[in-house]
């Protein structure tokens, strides 16, 4: 029983052994050989690895002296024997069973068990055990027990196996990924090359239509206007496409200027003036009062196309004759609000999250095509996120829809 309690242990520990993470190979197989040695009482005891198809090699061994010591397949060693035969061998007095054992005769004097170390049926290995304390021989238990702790071993090889294959994969994938990184980094700066690009053309084209329009005969005029909001459409889309570009790399730095309300307000409605005009929808401001002293310290421009942004919006989902309005407020001593409110249809609950995400339409617009990209709002997000405030939309899905900015200020400034 003792002995069978002894075993349990040893095979248990191998397991633990094999399994347990952070060790190295070679640290688990010294472990391992310890453990053997104890519960076959022995004193000496080693592990051997098949290398290549000639070559067994000392892996780990109580005496450390022999760890890579090589041994070649084809010789008349017991371990070479075990390769070939596959069988375990045991050599004491008693048992001259093998031409190995009645030729080496210096094992007869210590006995001497060895294992093959089997994956699949092949040999991966072998197993040795010598010196047992006290008697010099091996009963036939000991000897199934010992090809038994043997077949445990292959457990602690077949993890280094999958071990090794595992960092293959990951060095592989880590390759594959820096590979694809790199792509990915010269298709955005190709693309936002091309973006950037776009801007000069589309540039000339608004400013030759603005020269055209002065000229234009009245009954021609309407042409020229939808060209132009055609014009400011792309020329906004483009901004969107290269500034999302790069504040997401990091690489937009922010020009600050001193900014009144009131200013931005005004510059962005007469911006749009044209686009309400067409859609007949009139644009209402509100500028309160306790905003007459405040500067709002920010990117002109970027802050402009905020503005403009959520103000297309509002006129694209209003009905002709309705308003939209745009307002500004303190919010807190230190908290400056604008909102941008419209009767449109609203945004329901479960789409007031996702419509700040890029690409997201909720739904396309049914009447021919629509010059929309879905990059209006992240495009928001991100430039009043460079000014460390935040945007967020008000709707109950059913009536009207409301943008509010909620921008930092100080008022000593
Ligand atoms: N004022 C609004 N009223 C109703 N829906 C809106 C309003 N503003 C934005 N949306 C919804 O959010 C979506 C995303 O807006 P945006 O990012 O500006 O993209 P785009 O205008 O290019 O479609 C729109 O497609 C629309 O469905
Ligand atoms: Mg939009």
């Amino acid at each position: 029983m003792k002995n069978e309690e002894s075993i349990l242990k040893a095979l248990m520990a191998i397991t633990q052994i094999s399994n347990r993470p952070g060790l190295g190979f070679e640290a688990k197989l010294q472990k391992i050989i310890h453990h053997v040695t104890q519960c076959m009482r022995t004193e000496k005891g080693s592990i051997m690895l098949v290398k290549g198809r000639r070559q067994l090699e000392v892996a780990a061994s109580t005496n450390t002296a022999l760890i890579g010591i090589r041994n070649r397949i084809e010789s008349n060693s017991p371990s070479a024997w075990v390769v070939k035969n596959k069988k375990l061998l045991c050599i004491d007095e008693r048992n001259t069973q093998t031409d190995v054992a009645k030729g080496a005769g210096k094992y007869n004097k210590d006995a001497f068990l060895l294992a093959p170390i089997l994956n699949r049926n092949k040999v991966v290995g072998v197993l040795s055990v010598t010196e047992k304390i006290g008697e010099d021989c091996f009963t036939k238990t000991e000897q199934e027990i010992f090809f038994n702790i043997a077949g445990h071993v292959i457990s602690a090889l077949e993890n280094r196996r999958l071990n090794d294959s595992l960092k293959r994969s990951k060095q592989k994938l880590q390759r594959q990924n820096a590979q694809l990184k790199k792509l990915e980094q010269v298709r955005t700066e190709l693309f936002n090359m091309l973006v950037h690009d776009l801007k000069g053309p589309i540039s000339e084209i608004m400013a030759n239509v603005d020269i055209l329009s002065y000229t234009v005969v009245e009954e021609n005029r309407e042409y020229v206007e939808s060209a132009r909001i055609g014009c400011d459409n792309l020329y906004r889309m483009v901004s969107n496409l290269l500034d999302i570009a790069r504040m997401e790399d990091h690489s937009l730095s922010l020009i600050i200027e001193k900014l009144t309300a009131a200013e931005l307000i005004d510059e962005a409605v007469a911006r749009l003036h044209g686009v309400s005009q067409a859609k007949q929808v009139a644009l209402a401001t509100a500028i309160d009062v306790s905003v007459d002293e405040v500067f709002v310290k920010g990117d002109r421009d970027l802050l402009l196309r905020v503005l403009q942004n959520l103000l297309l919006n509002a006129i694209e989902h209003s009905r002709q004759d309705d308003t939209v309005e745009i307002g500004v407020a303190m919010a807190d001593k230190d908290l400056i609000r604008f909102y941008i409110a419209d009767n449109g249809p609203g945004i329901s609950p479960a789409h007031q999250d996702v419509i700040f995400d890029k690409y997201t339409q909720i739904k396309k617009k049914k009447d021919g095509i629509k010059y929309s990209t879905g990059l209006g709002l992240t495009f928001c997000k991100l430039a009043i996120e460079a000014h460390k405030g935040a945007v967020n939309v008000e709707s109950d899905g059913m009536q009207g829809s409301r943008f509010v900015i909620d921008l930092p200020v100080r008022l000593a400034s």
